[in-house]
């Protein structure tokens, strides 16, 4: 599939002013995405669940430039001016540019709220940036003389976010979000996220992701610094194989329910995540004490319940602590009576499969 299709052809309307509001989800990957060659393509297929309560709230306001020229933006994060925000947000503009040209005609003024708190250690890319194509897909299709099919604006907006944050390719729809040519997968690709094409088990609907925040602070390794680890790294061709091999693994495993298959696969891959920078030169330790203390607590419980419980990371010490909602008040119980106490200030974020993006204008 080529990125042509995503460059607008048809004449456009004129429009002097517009604001457009969306709402969208962060997602945690179950098969991981780590290494990538230029621009922002995968070295392997992964895929996550879309979240529901963490979320990032978006508004664009734009206004018609006297003359067209440089894009020209502000950002608000939380009510304050954020010039720190801008770098990355003009180098992804910039990134956009080709497909997005109208971006140049306009001033825009960005004003961006997250659920979840700032430095929670919860990565807020995936959700500003879905939240920001989303936006600027609205005004496409308020500028387009033609009208566009949902499937086409929730591909391009995907393909966009995907240029700012690989991760954010999956935050555009849900529950199961794809990102990655497999052969497996009808319909994947390396430009854009698509929801998984199969029938998923009942067990896998509405599952719950609770966030237990053992480690508030900046990340340790940003992504960039991780993905580009993966360049001179002695096991990254094997680790893509298997990847691959373990998104096929768990196509079968979602659709036929076998939750033990789950738990095993899912908690390999945070760990060879983790194995990955551990390895990789410079290497990073990412997790904290709490982290294993929470892991080893999850495997007791899991042993004498008899429970689907399980765990996944992302690049960083936070667990989330993954469980059907059929066992969703015994876990609750067991979260706060036992695991609560190794999260700093004992906070943890309850949360489970969503739909992904919305619109919250009238
Ligand atoms: O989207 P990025 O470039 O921040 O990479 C995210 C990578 C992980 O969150 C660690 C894994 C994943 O697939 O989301």
């Amino acid at each position: 599939m080529s990125t042509a299709q995503f460059i607008p052809k048809t004449v456009t309307n004129s429009i002097e002013k517009a604001n457009y509001t969306w709402k969208t989800p962060s997602n945690i990957a179950l098969v991981k995405y780590w290494g990538k060659s230029n621009p922002q393509i995968p070295k392997n297929a992964s895929i996550s669940f879309t979240l529901n309560n963490c979320h990032t709230i978006t508004t664009i306001n734009f206004s018609k430039k006297a003359a067209s020229g440089n894009i020209q933006f502000e950002i608000f994060f939380e009510g304050k001016q954020k010039e720190e925000f801008k770098p990355k947000i003009a180098d992804f503009f910039e990134r956009i540019q080709e497909y997005c040209p109208y971006l140049l005609d306009y001033s825009m003024v960005i004003t961006s709220e997250n659920s979840f708190p700032h430095s929670s250690g919860i990565a807020s890319s995936a959700s500003g940036m879905s939240a920001i194509a989303m936006c600027l897909m609205s005004f496409e299709q308020a500028l387009s003389s033609e009208e566009m099919t949902s499937d086409f604006i929730n591909k391009k907006a995907s393909f966009l976010a995907r240029l700012g944050s690989g991760s954010a390719s999956r935050s555009i729809e849900g529950p199961l979000v794809v990102w990655g040519k497999h052969p497996e997968i009808e319909g994947s690709s390396d430009l854009f996220g698509v929801p998984f094409p199969y029938q998923i088990h009942s067990v896998f609907e509405n599952y719950q992701d609770t966030i237990l925040l053992v480690d508030k602070g900046e990340k340790q390794v940003s992504s960039t610094v991780g993905h580009n680890l993966m360049h001179q790294h002695p096991y990254a061709e094997q680790r893509f194989l298997q990847a691959n091999e373990n998104l096929s693994k768990l196509s079968a495993i979602l659709q036929n329910g076998d939750v033990k298959s789950f738990v095993a696969l899912v908690e390999s891959e945070a760990l060879t995540l983790h194995a990955m920078m551990l390895t990789s030169n410079p290497y990073f330790i990412l997790m904290k004490p709490n982290t294993l203390e929470i892991i080893n607590k999850i495997w007791n419980f899991r042993a004498e319940n008899n429970s689907a419980i399980c765990f996944t990371l992302d690049a960083g010490a936070n667990v989330h602590v993954l469980y059907p909602e059929e066992e969703k008040e015994k876990i609750s119980q067991f979260i706060d009576n036992e695991l609560s106490k190794y999260c700093q200030k004992n906070h943890y974020i309850c949360d489970n499969t969503g739909f992904g993006a919305k619109s919250t204008d009238l």
